[in-house]
This record gives C-alpha cells, sequence and structure tokens, in this order.
C-alpha cells in the first residue's frame, strides 16, 4: 500500500479539495487483501480522497462531507473495485475474420498459423503500421475496456518479433500509460511465434530473443514481465525454458502461455520456475494442476478464447478446489478472442466454467491484481489503496454476471476522478 494506511481516527487530517463521497450503495464488494477474502457491505458508502481510498463502511456511518466535495448518490448500485485485465494483447494493427470463417468451416488454429496466417499475418500488418497509428488503435481499445469498468490493463507486446518493432510496440504501450486514465503493465512477448525471416532457423530466433532483444528491453526498462507461447507451433518446452532463464537473469517477472491448444506441460514449468502465473490451461494435466497447487503461481483462464476457438474450457473447479488463486482475463487480440467485453468473459466463466459471481468478481480484481504484482495497491476497496472502483447499475453483484452481454457500468473511477460517465 501507499504510506501508511489511513483510518477514520486520523479523519480531520484527510480533509482536502478533491474529495469524493459516493453514498448509499445497495452493495459495495470490497474484497479484503489481507484476509484474502470476498467481503459485502450493503447499504454501503465510500470516501475517496484524492486518489486513495479513505473510508470504506456502512452509509449510515459514513462521515458527513465537507461542503466542497462532490457526493455521488449511488442509491439501488453496486460499487465494485475497479476491474483488472491481466492477459491482452491489444497493440495490433488490422482483423483476421477471414480466419475467424475458415476455422467456422473447419480448419484448425494451427493450420491456420502453418500457413502462414495467424500471429505472423498480425506481424506483418504492425510492422507496416506507425507508431501513431498502432497508439491510435491500442488507445480505443483501452477506451473501451475502460467503459467497462477495466481500470488496470497488462499488455503483452509480441506482434512486432524483431529489436525496433518489438520496442516500438512497448513504446507505443508506455506512452499510452503516461497518457492514462488507465495503469498499463507492460509485458515483454518476443517468443509469440518465430518470424518469417527465422522459418528455417529456430535456434537464430532464441539467440535473437536472448542476446539480444531481451537485453535491449531490460536496457529500456519498457517490460515487466517476460511471457512465452508455449506450444505446439510455437515454443517447446525446453526453448521456453531457456527464454525464460534469460529473462529472469535480466530481472523480469515470469509468464506463460501455458497449455493453452496442447498438453506440453507449461503449468509445471511455470511453478518450477515460480511464474508469477500460468495462462490459458484449456489443456493441462492432473500433474499441471498438481504443481500449481503447490506453488504461488496464479492460474489465468481466458475462457473468451475457448469460446471463441470453440474448444473445451480449463478446469476452473478442480483449480478453485485444490486452492489455486485463480484469475480471469480477457486475452484481448485479433485470432483467438477479439472482444474487450470483461463482464462477458466472467459470465463465460460462470455458465461454462462454474465458477460461482463472487469467485469470478474475486478472479477479475484481486486475484488479477496478484497475477500482475500489484495486489498492494488495486484489486480491493481498502483505506489506503488507489481510488479505482466501478459504480454499476445493478442492484446486486450477482447481476454483473446474471444479466450478461451488456455494459453495466455507470460511474468508472481512476485514482479518486470520474473517467467514464454511461
Ligand atoms: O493468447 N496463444 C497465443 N497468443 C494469443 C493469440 C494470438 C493471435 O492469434 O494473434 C492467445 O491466444
Ligand atoms: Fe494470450
Amino acid at each position: 500500500m501507499r504510506g501508511e494506511p489511513r483510518r477514520a481516527g486520523a479523519w480531520t487530517q484527510l480533509l482536502t479539495e478533491s474529495m469524493l463521497f459516493i453514498k448509499n450503495a445497495s452493495q459495495l464488494a470490497r474484497l479484503n487483501a489481507e484476509q484474502d477474502s470476498f467481503a459485502v457491505i450493503e447499504s454501503a458508502g465510500v470516501v475517496l480522497d484524492d486518489d486513495h481510498i479513505a473510508w470504506v463502511g456502512p452509509s449510515d456511518r459514513m462521515p458527513s462531507p465537507p461542503p466542497d466535495a462532490t457526493v455521488i448518490d449511488a442509491s439501488g448500485k453496486t460499487v465494485i473495485p475497479g476491474l483488472i485485465d491481466s492477459h491482452t494483447h491489444l497493440v495490433f494493427a488490422g482483423t483476421r475474420e477471414e480466419e475467424f470463417e475458415d476455422r467456422l468451416r473447419g480448419l484448425s488454429y494451427q493450420e491456420i498459423a502453418a500457413r502462414g496466417g495467424g500471429i505472423n499475418s498480425t506481424v506483418r500488418l504492425v510492422r507496416e503500421s506507425s507508431r501513431s497509428e498502432l497508439k491510435e488503435l491500442a488507445r480505443d481499445r483501452l477506451r473501451r475496456l475502460l467503459s467497462f469498468g477495466v481500470t488496470t490493463i497488462e499488455v503483452k507486446s509480441g506482434y512486432g518479433l524483431s529489436v525496433p518493432d518489438e520496442s516500438k510496440c512497448l513504446e507505443v504501450l508506455a506512452d499510452l500509460n503516461a497518457e492514462g486514465p488507465w495503469d498499463l503493465v507492460p509485458t515483454f512477448l518476443g517468443a509469440h511465434a518465430v518470424p518469417p525471416e527465422y522459418s528455417r532457423d529456430h535456434e537464430g530466433y532464441l539467440s535473437l530473443l536472448t542476446d539480444q532483444m531481451l537485453p535491449e528491453i531490460a536496457r529500456c526498462g519498457l517490460a515487466r514481465f517476460c511471457d512465452v507461447f508455449c506450444d505446439v507451433g510455437a515454443f517447446t518446452l525446453v526453448e521456453t525454458e531457456e527464454v525464460l532463464a534469460a529473462a529472469r537473469r535480466l530481472g523480469f517477472g515470469l509468464k506463460l502461455h501455458a497449455d493453452e491448444l496442447s498438453p506440453l506441460g507449461g503449468a509445471e514449468l511455470a511453478a518450477r520456475m515460480g511464474a508469477i502465473s500460468a495462462d490459458h490451461l484449456l489443456c493441462i494435466t492432473e500433474a499441471g494442476i498438481d504443481a500449481l497447487a503447490r506453488s504461488q503461481t496464479v492460474a489465468t483462464l481466458l475462457p473468451g478464447t475457448a469460446f471463441f476457438l470453440g474448444m473445451q474450457y480449463a478446469p476452473a473447479r478442480k483449480l478453485l478446489e485444490r486452492g489455486v488463486r485463480v484469475a480471469l482475463a480477457s486475452d484481448c487480440n485479433p485470432g483467438t478472442c477479439p472482444t474487450e467485453n470483461l463482464p462477458l468473459i466472467g459470465a463465460m466463466a460462470c455458465t461454462q466454467m462454474k465458477m460461482l459471481p463472487s469467485e469470478v468478481l474475486a478472479a477479475l480484481t484481486l486475484n488479477a491484481a496478484t497475477a500482475i504484482g500489484c495486489a498492494d495497491r488495486v484489486g480491493s476497496i481498502e483505506v489506503g489503496k488507489q481510488a479505482d472502483l466501478v459504480i454499476c447499475d445493478v442492484a446486486n453483484y450477482r447481476q454483473l454476471f446474471y444479466h450478461f452481454g451488456v455494459n453495466h457500468a455507470w460511474r468508472v473511477i481512476k485514482r479518486g476522478r470520474v473517467v467514464y460517465t454511461a
């Protein structure tokens, strides 16, 4: 958390010019980072002092606002922490609806990639795009995410696949992060595919990754995490370990596209290497579940991808029952999940993976924050934490996923400022 947690006792010192009082919310899902629990307050209020949360509790015990404070009456509405999308690939150019149709006619994702489509077709367009074109496209997607109540977003590179093009994409992200109002967490995914110029020299591309790209990205401080697409047609388990080990030596946190299309043992590798998250897991084995259960690695599930590819869903219940921390994310990308509707992903998690609405909300907030290393700052509504929250036009949090496919965000608040109004 930032500085000393502020408590109601210190109230008189809190009054600043930019206070926001939200009162009479029918429910507030606060979550609790320390106890790692899901907590709901009925008839609740919350006070934001500048960019942090200063007070939260039952409305009838809420301190009275100073004359210059802004007061929002949230009667009939539900307050939740700002949603966190902990896995996206949203810096890209172009669209891939022809492949979508090819898949509907029976081709598989991997068959399309082997014919030169898939990730490498987006790589061609990204390489041809300027920084400002990429920035405009990514900004549109971020605005759409924000409109659904998503205030913190992890974004991967991975459609450049050369030193200058990967740097270009990560610099676009750095600019967009500075622009705000969102918080962006950048991940280097140079090991997303082998680019066409290295199609006959995988070893050469691995050397480029470990000896040039990773050191350059580290030197410029452009990414916090390094991710690898470990799968048939992408990178083998041995290659994945080589890239992740090099990344770890340079100080990157580790993430992994694990067991997405085939059960290669990515979950076991993620656990063994102390990765912060293992993502996808549609094909995870019992041994993979065991490995995650013994580790601190978060299982980040992306049901939108299973939905869009028409594949089986990850075994969320098994993971939860074994005590694995589960996050949910969109995977927003042009190939396997072109959507920014994160609450819809939550509804899919309920109906397709049998996650309960409380588990889904935790997976989209506190657990997602853990999966990108910022649970000390965001992911729950607690005194001292950053003032990121969403006032939803529903009477309780269950309705967020029950009344599915529509946007319930009524006000989105980032660092204490209203940044989206329905
Ligand atoms: O997470 N699996 C690798 N990456 C993306 C798909 C990227 C693409 O098809 O453009 C994913 O599914
Ligand atoms: Fe992905």
